[in-house]
């Protein structure tokens, strides 16, 4: 039960480098495992999340040289190489973890069963297990196939193309049933109501898999074959780079250079939500690594006003709300967050987990169905918070705490490194 203990801070200045990209990291190693040859992945992340993802792999038949290092080789067993696994596996605490490798698993020739910590087994599956069991695969697990763990017996040969039309925006449920759809014959669709992150349709173009998107639907003709184009250069996770952004836009002094960043557009709804809330926040030397776009982000600070954030704006800032409550806590008026039910499904209920955390240290937060309602203060104080087994939450909480009056605790900080090993190291790098 590892404590952080966090004091005022008098500005974040320097240069970091976060990370890898978590979304990035988990598809280089399943879309590799399926690959003809090897692939080179640098810049994997080595959070427990992704190693999970990994350790899966290997469990499939795949070598993946370099486990626990930032840079693995993948031997790739080709579309038909996977075996059958000998024991269950643990995806921990990572939904991504699980529903791609659901996706997976459903268009194999054998058995397999998926699980993973208190907090994921919680998490809804029938959003995945409903289109996969339509496209062939035999699936069962807790709750009627609701929950996990769960046990796939995948369609082989047998899989069923399909076009899906989903009631949210999920690039995991969409990456999901494309992974599926890999091995049907024939063209799978995947619509939705609001464009998700699309480093799925990157990477299989990437892999040299051809993929058409109009607006928000997505189609993938099954049976190709992966190849990569070379190594594949993650950058860091734009949204572990959120919480310094946040941190230096909220603590006077701040100027920091946040170096080799993922920018994606369809992730970048935090640098616009900050925006426009009136933070000074530059794109520096754009570029493009492995099919994604990347910058450094450079953040002074600047006092923040209130603004609405809904629609459109929350699948591309999903991850990010709750940093952008904290954001919206120490800015001049009233932030109103909405269309954002879709927090009370991640790794905690993130609008009651967070709600409950800013009021500790004196903020004005009111819980909304789909989101929040947040007056913003000149200071907070300083509290003792928990993380709901959540590393966002402990992250975010951690940053709130920089910028308020005294000292702030957050207990059950061993979640962050599920996502963001060394988070603390680069706060001390930021001068806090
Ligand atoms: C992710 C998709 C998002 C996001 C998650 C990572 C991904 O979830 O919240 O942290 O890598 O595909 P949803 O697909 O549920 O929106």
């Amino acid at each position: 039960m590892a404590d952080l203990t966090i004091k005022p801070s008098r500005g974040l200045t320097g240069v970091i480098t976060p990370p890898g990209d978590k979304s990035i990291s988990h598809r280089s190693v399943i879309f590799a495992a399926i690959a003809e040859g090897d692939t080179v992945i640098n810049g994997f992340l080595t959070g427990e999340d992704t190693l999970n993802t990994a350790k899966a792999v290997q469990s499939l038949g795949t070598v993946v040289e370099g486990l626990g290092s930032s840079r693995l080789v993948v031997r790739g067993k080709g579309l038909d190489g996977l075996a059958e696994p000998s024991g269950v596996l643990d995806l921990g605490n990572s939904g991504t973890g699980m529903r791609l490798l659901a996706g997976l698993l459903a268009g194999q020739d054998f058995f397999s069963v998926l699980t993973g910590d208190q907090y994921l087994r919680k998490r809804p599956m029938a959003r995945i297990v409903e289109p996969l069991r339509m496209m062939g695969a035999h699936i069962d697990g807790r709750s009627g196939g609701r929950l996990a763990p769960l046990a796939i017996r995948g369609g082989g040969r047998r899989t069923r193309a399909v076009e899906f039309a989903g009631p949210v925006a999920s690039a995991q449920v969409k990456s999901a049933l494309l992974l599926a759809g890999l091995y049907a014959e024939g063209e799978t669709t995947v619509s939705e109501p609001a464009k998700s992150r699309d480093h799925t349709e990157r990477m299989f173009r990437f892999f040299n898999v051809e993929v058409r998107e109009q607006d928000t639907a997505v189609t993938l003709r099954g049976r190709q074959a992966l190849r990569p184009n070379g190594p594949i250069e993650i950058p860091s996770d734009l949204s572990s780079a959120a919480f310094f952004m946040v941190a230096a836009c909220i603590v006077p002094g701040s100027d920091l250079l946040i170096k080799n960043v993922g920018v994606n557009p369809t992730r970048t709804g935090i640098i616009d939500a900050l925006q426009s809330m009136g933070a000074d926040i530059s794109l520096l030397n754009p570029r493009e690594q492995a099919g994604e776009p990347v910058a450094d982000i450079r953040v002074q600070y600047r006092k923040l006003r209130a603004a609405e954030i809904a629609g459109t704006m929350i699948p591309r800032a999903i991850d990010e709300i709750p940093v952008l409550s904290v954001a919206a806590s120490y800015a001049e008026g009233t932030t109103i967050i909405r269309d954002a039910s879709e927090l009370r499904v991640k790794e905690s209920d993130r609008i009651a987990t967070m709600a409950a955390e800013l009021k500790k240290l004196g903020a004005t937060v009111k819980e909304l169905r789909d989101g929040m309602e947040i007056t913003g203060r000149d200071a907070l104080d300083g509290a003792v918070c928990e993380s709901h087994g959540d590393h966002r939450i402990a992250m975010s909480m951690a940053v709130a705490g920089l910028a308020a009056r005294g000292e702030t605790v957050v207990g059950d900080t061993e979640w962050v490194d599920t996502s963001f090993p060394g988070f603390e190291r680069l706060l001390r790098q930021g001068g806090c």
